[in-house]
């Protein structure tokens, strides 16, 4: 017996994992662990529990026409009463989480420390009293220690840890960036609130192109800490691109885990003009046709929303469209009224 992860993708942008065995149904599995996704027969008579498989291999049983048509499973719908997973799996399902009575959940944490990486960012390691089912890429809220506010921060761990651990932009006066940095200390009481978020390591099929600006890192580090334990067949090209050489953190960790995980290459990129580096501008300075790959290429990058926008129509001046390109643009700066 094999056990897969299915993600399952609610219409509000809640996305949550399930541990589905391969002789079991999704929809089994979702209610096992308490997702009820919308059905009524179980038997694929009705037609309820129609989804829409975005990504991964699978067995459908029994079901009858007036349930699914032909037409429509040649498209990728399933009948989730009826399907069974034979890899990992990405499932859209056409209700809220809400409706599915799933909602991100809070998990209380404890600080066990901040890391000073560099005069730009923090490390913040949390202790969780349970493990969170996330993606490598998703993110969580995390409150903010004596206030009532939070930020939103992607994993830089892997999943399945009981230890969450954040990449964080030293923000002056966030006020984030001022707990971390003035007054947070081990044992602090801190909560996570997810898993959120659809920027995550779908199942790899071709060549993979991925882009990281400043701590748009973080969900690079989840994602190669779960190849580094799942194994990987792809070749990934990993541009880490930095104001400057500063804040180019964490990269033993992604080089070692680069050699690890094997046919990964790790590009650096340095934007400030005083700062020396063999590869100075922006990223689209150095992304070529070629490592587009004429298009059979996954992109996924998470930086400030300038650097989404700039790679999306450098794609258009190379006139080389990836098979697919998620993105997440992360928040370059907290408001005053936040920053209070
Ligand atoms: Fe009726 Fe699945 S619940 S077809």
């Amino acid at each position: 017996m094999t056990t897969y992860n299915v993600a399952l993708n609610f219409e509000d942008g809640v996305t949550r994992v399930i541990q589905c065995e391969d002789d079991e149904m999704v929809t089994e599995a979702a209610f096992r662990q308490k997702i009820n996704i919308p059905m009524d027969c179980r038997d694929g008579v009705c037609g309820t529990c129609k989804c829409f498989a975005e990504k991964g291999k699978f067995e459908l049983e029994f079901y009858l026409e007036e349930a699914m048509t032909e037409e429509e499973a040649a498209q990728g719908y399933v009948l989730t009463c009826q399907m069974s997973p034979l890899s990992d799996c990405v499932v859209r399902v056409p209700a809220t989480s809400a409706v599915c009575k799933t909602a991100p959940e809070p998990v209380a944490g404890e600080v066990l420390g901040v890391d000073r990486l560099s005069e730009t960012s923090f490390g913040l390691r949390v202790k969780m009293a349970k493990t969170m089912g996330f993606l490598p890429g998703q993110y969580v809220n995390v409150s903010v220690p004596g206030t009532d506010k939070h930020r939103s921060y992607s994993f830089s761990s892997k999943p399945g840890a009981d230890e969450g651990q954040f990449l964080i932009r030293n923000i002056p006066g966030g006020v984030m960036s001022s707990y971390l940095g003035e007054r947070a200390k081990g044992g602090d009481a801190i909560t996570l609130t997810g898993p959120m978020g659809t920027f995550y390591l779908r199942p790899m099929e071709r060549p993979q192109l991925w882009l990281a600006g400043g701590t748009g890192l973080a969900p690079f580090l989840s994602m190669l800490e779960h190849l580094a334990e799942q194994g990987n067949d792809q070749p990934i090209t990993l541009y880490y691109a930095v104001t400057r050489a500063a804040d180019l953190v964490e990269l033993d960790r992604v080089q070692a885990l680069a050699k690890q995980i094997g046919n990964v290459t790790v590009i650096t990129v340095l934007a400030a003009e005083e700062d020396a580096h063999e590869r100075k501008g922006f990223v689209t300075d150095h992304l070529s046709a070629n490592d587009l790959n004429g298009g059979d290429v996954d992109v996924y990058l998470c930086g400030p929303p300038p650097m989404v926008d700039a790679v999306r129509s450098h794609f258009g001046t190379l006139g080389v469209e990836p098979a697919n390109f998620y993105f997440e643009k992360f928040n370059p700066t907290e408001t005053e009224a936040d920053a209070a």
